[in-house]
């Protein structure tokens, strides 16, 4: 009897002690999902299943085998430079260890370990691995490794973001499985896609490694249309902006608005706040374009991009929205298409839950109060005039009407 009794305890014991770590790690796994949704999800979609040319998948069961935590932690924290993969420092650990969780908790068929060692460095020939490289790899990654901004649906895996993260052993490692469900197929050996050796393998992560230094491959001047690529995937195929990754509409501004805007970002007089976390997303894409030409090409390309009116997101008062625009009309015209010598942007065919984002970040001081931004000092005072939440939408409503005339004209 007494055997029995301990033998109970001993089940309920271990029962309960099992279960605990269990709940904490359910619990962990949902805030991992709601954090990745509202952070991740609008590139890497729902449960990680990436989009080709957006955002690789990232829930991908050979990813997740090659990938640390360690690994994954330093793409959330530093981003890769040259991609739309913005860094997000402000996430918290426990965020960060939460989504890590989630990601690894999805379902996979036939799990695979394969063991990655980081500190492997490998020798090869560069020429030969060039070779390979221009063969097998160039049209889905780019000439020069430069990932989406190529148009191919590979990564950027010549950026030094990238190799900067990637141990020789990851890549090897990746060339060997591919990445299941992908175009990304594996490499090395008779059932390789191309039937490469391990040496051959090498060589291509040694010129990968020297890709900035290799002459064998050139890219063609960027064009506007191949600098626009990497702006697609936040402010959309038209310019026409995105909800979820609060991207505002472009289409309808000035070319010099656009390339002041984008002076201002690279500067930091916009985005300068950390508390403004889209305008810092944008303060570092900014940073990515080389020189003022560069933006004017890019601005030229956004003009020749078909014109689309945004669909209507904020409840407000057109009517009482029309009476507060009449402060308004002096510096971005009745029907808000903007006024060039004040250098008041066009407001008609802009989202109006950005502009309502704008007129409280003037409001709060996250725009328009940095010495490089003149024009914006201009505006704060003015959105100072609205009084409260309700007038700033309001005034939305009634700029969204401008944007639907714009469109029936
Ligand atoms: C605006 C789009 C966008 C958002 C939002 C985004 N990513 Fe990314 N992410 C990318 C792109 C693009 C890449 C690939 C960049 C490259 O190397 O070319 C990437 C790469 C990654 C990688 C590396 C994958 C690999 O194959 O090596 C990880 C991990 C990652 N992202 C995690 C996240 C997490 C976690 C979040 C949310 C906190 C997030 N990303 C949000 C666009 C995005
Ligand atoms: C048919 C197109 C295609 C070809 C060819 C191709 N790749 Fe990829 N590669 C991809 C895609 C797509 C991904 C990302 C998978 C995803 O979306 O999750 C990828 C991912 C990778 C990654 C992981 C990058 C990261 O961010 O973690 C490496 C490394 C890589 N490829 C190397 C190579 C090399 C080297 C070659 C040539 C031997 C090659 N690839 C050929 C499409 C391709
Ligand atoms: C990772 C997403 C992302 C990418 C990629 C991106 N942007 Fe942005 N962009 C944003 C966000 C978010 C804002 C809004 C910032 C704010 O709220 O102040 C913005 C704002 C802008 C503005 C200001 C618009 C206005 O009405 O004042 C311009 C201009 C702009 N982006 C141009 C570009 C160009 C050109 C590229 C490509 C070289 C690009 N963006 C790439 C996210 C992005
Ligand atoms: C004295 C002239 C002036 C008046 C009056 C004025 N604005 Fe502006 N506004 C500007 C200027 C100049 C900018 C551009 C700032 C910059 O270059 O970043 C601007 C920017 C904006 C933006 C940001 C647009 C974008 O694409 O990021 C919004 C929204 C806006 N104004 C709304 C309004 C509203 C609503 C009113 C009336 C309540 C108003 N403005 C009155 C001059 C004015």
């Amino acid at each position: 009897m007494k055997k029995i009794n301990t033998f109970r305890t001993w089940l309920l014991l271990s029962f309960s002690l099992s279960i605990i770590p269990l709940y904490a790690n359910a619990e962990l796994i949902s805030e991992g999902e709601k954090t990745y949704d509202a952070n991740c999800a609008a590139c890497h979609q729902k449960k990680g299943i990436g989009q080709v040319g957006l955002a690789p998948s990232i829930g991908n069961r050979d990813f997740l085998a090659i990938a640390s935590d360690d690994f994954i932690k330093s793409v959330i924290a530093q981003g890769r430079a040259g991609t739309a993969m913005v860094a997000r420092p402000d996430l918290s650990g426990q965020k960060v260890d939460a989504i890590i969780a989630f990601l690894r908790s999805l379902p996979i068929s036939n799990p695979k370990v394969i063991k990655v060692d980081n500190s492997l460095k490998f020798t090869g020939d560069i020429k030969k691995g060039a070779d390979h490289y221009l063969k097998f790899c160039s049209s889905c990654h780019g000439t020069e490794g430069q990932g989406y901004s190529y148009g191919g649906p590979g990564p950027g895996i010549g950026l030094p973001s990238f190799l900067n993260q990637a141990s020789d052993d990851f890549i090897f490692q990746t060339l060997k499985h591919g990445r299941s469900g992908t175009a990304m197929l594996s490499f090395i050996g008779a059932t390789g896609l191309a039937n490469l050796s391990e040496q051959d393998a090498k060589d291509i992560i040694v010129f990968l490694r020297n890709i900035d230094k290799t002459t064998t491959t050139k890219t063609s001047a960027p064009t506007g249309a191949s600098q626009y690529s990497l702006c697609v995937s936040c402010h959309g195929q038209n310019a026409e902006g995105n909800i979820a990754l609060k991207a505002p509409a472009l289409q309808h501004l000035s070319e010099d608005y656009i390339v002041k805007s984008l002076k201002k970002f690279k500067l930091g007089a916009r985005g300068y706040d950390p508390k403004d976390i889209n305008g810092a997303t944008m303060k570092s894409m900014a940073g990515m374009i080389a020189d003022d030409k560069t933006m004017v090409m890019v601005a030229k390309h956004i003009k020749s991009l078909a014109v689309k009116t945004p669909a209507a997101t904020i409840k407000g008062d057109a009517t009482s929205g029309a009476a507060l625009y009449a402060m308004c009309v002096a510096c971005h015209g009745a029907n808000g298409e903007g006024n060039p010598l004040l250098k008041a942007p066009a407001l008609a065919g802009q989202a109006d839950w950005y502009i309502v984002a704008q007129l409280k970040n003037y409001k709060a001081g996250l725009r328009g109060v940095h010495a490089g931004d003149p024009e914006g000092a201009l505006m704060r005072p003015m959105s100072m005039i609205l009084a409260n939440d309700q007038a700033i939408n309001d005034v939305a409503a009634h700029i969204q009407n401008l944007s639907k005339n714009k469109r029936s004209k």
